[in-house]
């Protein structure tokens, strides 16, 4: 799976992944990221500015089109995939839809957001998707693209060590779209809190039904 993510903070970004999971999956090429740095597509030669004050007045600024418009452009000669516009406006992340993209195109445009947002213009004729993390504010879509970018790559095969835990994660089907049910590992007893005896049982068919009654 291959990602391009437009973005005026790429070395926000680049420390999360440049460890652990993702950083294995990248050097064993299951997934690769390319950052493109928004200011580097401004026509504005001295400054590079990106953004200006929304027509109509109000608070905050928003990013011109102009910079999107030449960034977008350019990464789709790159990348032909459809173009996600990372924003609280859009549609709240589920894992269902995660699983939809990581089975989906293999190739993804990601677009990060700052300030009041991007012009309007842009969303209707550059951006494919628009996809929130949650209903609540961040400063920018760097860590809502990092978000997406982790919860995709762990289900493409190979990523996660371990292909059952992915199926058994909250959500799954095999967990009928539930939360999980509780962990426990050694020791058995820990500060007097014991652990529940059917864990310890053996007993294959009464752990199933432990664990199935406590998904929620
Ligand atoms: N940018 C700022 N807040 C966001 C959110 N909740 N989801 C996606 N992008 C965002």
């Amino acid at each position: 799976m291959r990602f391009d993510v437009i973005t005026l903070f790429p070395n926000l970004c680049e420390g999360y992944l440049g460890d652990s999971i993702l950083k294995r999956a990248i050097d064993q090429k299951l997934i690769s990221i390319n950052f493109w740095q928004l200011r580097d597509f401004s026509d504005d030669a001295k400054h590079h500015k990106v953004d200006d004050t929304p027509y109509g007045g109000g608070a905050g600024m928003v990013i011109r089109p102009q910079p999107l418009w030449n960034a977008i452009t350019e990464v789709k000669k790159h990348n032909q995939g459809p173009v996600i516009y990372l924003t609280p406006q859009g549609p709240v992340l589920t894992q269902k839809q995660a699983v939809e993209l990581s089975t989906g195109p293999k190739e993804l445009i990601l677009l990060c957001g700052r300030y009041e947002g991007i012009d309007q213009r842009i969303r209707e004729t550059l951006i494919d998707r628009e996809i929130s993390i949650g209903e609540y504010v961040l400063t920018g879509g760097e860590l809502p693209a990092l978000i997406l970018i982790d919860t995709i790559s762990r289900l493409i095969p190979g990523v996660v060590g371990d292909e059952e835990s992915v199926a058994e994660d909250s959500f799954s089907k095999k967990l009928q779209g539930k939360r999980e049910y509780p962990h426990y590992t050694r020791p058995a007893e820990f500060n007097n809190m014991k652990v529940p005896d059917v864990l310890l049982s053996g007993n294959h068919a009464e752990i199933e039904k432990w664990r199935t009654e406590r998904l929620s």
